[in-house]
């Protein structure tokens, strides 16, 4: 008998991360020192191996962590000015109430010359509630880095607008309620069912395609990211 194999869900948002860290990595020398800034997980520490990694966290939630090296809040990270030589940024900005205080931070504990990459949600469900503060436009985000001290060297859609789409067809999918009858809707369920029923089934086959067109294709000349992706560095001393 054949067995039909079902597809894996694709999350280009991760497939995306995935790909950026992995480009950062590789730009990471093994000498180099590199911060994990609200690490959770730790899901790109591995992509490190060859340098020497070290996550802070303040470790409020109740979802495992990597193991850390500093338990903190990012606005007092207890280390020298100047230890790092790369700092990893990942779906963090959005979950702090003091925006420019940790971006300060970052730059003191960053050496010149040093880097961060940053990724930040634009169209994002509310998450890691209640710590979940802000989302910010490309202008929003260059004005903190640069009041910051750093200088923008990208800031670009992480994916394109077809994951937006997979995302907002993915939220129709879970938001659509699973049985009419909740609605209460009397007679009406006669056309709200079926209505119900094929637009959610509609809604997770656009899903899956969308979220594979924008892994081979990123459109981004219209419509709106869910995901910024920044990459900026602290100044040399001797820059002009
Ligand atoms: C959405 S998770 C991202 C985790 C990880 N960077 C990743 O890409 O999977 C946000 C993380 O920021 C941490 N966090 C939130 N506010 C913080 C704060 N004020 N100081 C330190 N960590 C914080 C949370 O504990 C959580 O681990």
């Amino acid at each position: 008998m054949f067995q039909r194999r079902r597809r894996r869900p694709v999350n280009p948002s991760r497939v995306h991360l995935a790909r950026i860290n992995r480009r950062f990595a590789r730009s990471t020398a093994p000498e180099m020192l590199v911060l994990d800034a609200g690490a959770g997980r730790g899901p790109y520490r591995r992509l490190f191996r060859h340098a020497t990694y070290e996550a802070a966290d303040f470790a409020q939630l109740q979802t495992g962590y990597t193991q850390l090296d500093y338990v903190c809040d990012l606005t007092k990270i207890p280390v020298e000015d100047g230890r790092f030589d790369r700092i990893l940024f990942n779906q963090v900005l959005e979950h702090l109430p003091d925006p420019p205080a940790v971006l300060a931070e970052l730059n003191r504990v960053l050496k010149p010359g040093g880097r961060i990459l940053c990724s930040v949600p634009l169209y994002f469900h509310e998450h890691q509630r209640p710590y979940d503060f802000y989302r910010y436009t490309q202008y929003g985000l260059r004005h903190l880095f640069e009041q910051a001290g750093f200088q923008v060297q990208r800031l670009e859609w992480l994916e394109g607008y077809f994951g937006t789409v997979s995302y907002q067809f993915k939220m129709m999918a879970t938001a659509l309620p699973k049985d009419p009858r909740r609605l209460k809707p009397g007679w009406r369920i006669v056309y709200l069912g079926p209505l119900l029923w094929s637009t959610r089934l509609l809604a997770s086959m656009l899903t899956g395609a969308f979220a594979r067109a924008d892994v081979r294709w990123k459109h981004v000349k219209s419509g709106m990211p869910k995901n910024y992706l920044v990459i900026a560095r602290k100044p040399e001393l001797t820059d002009g």
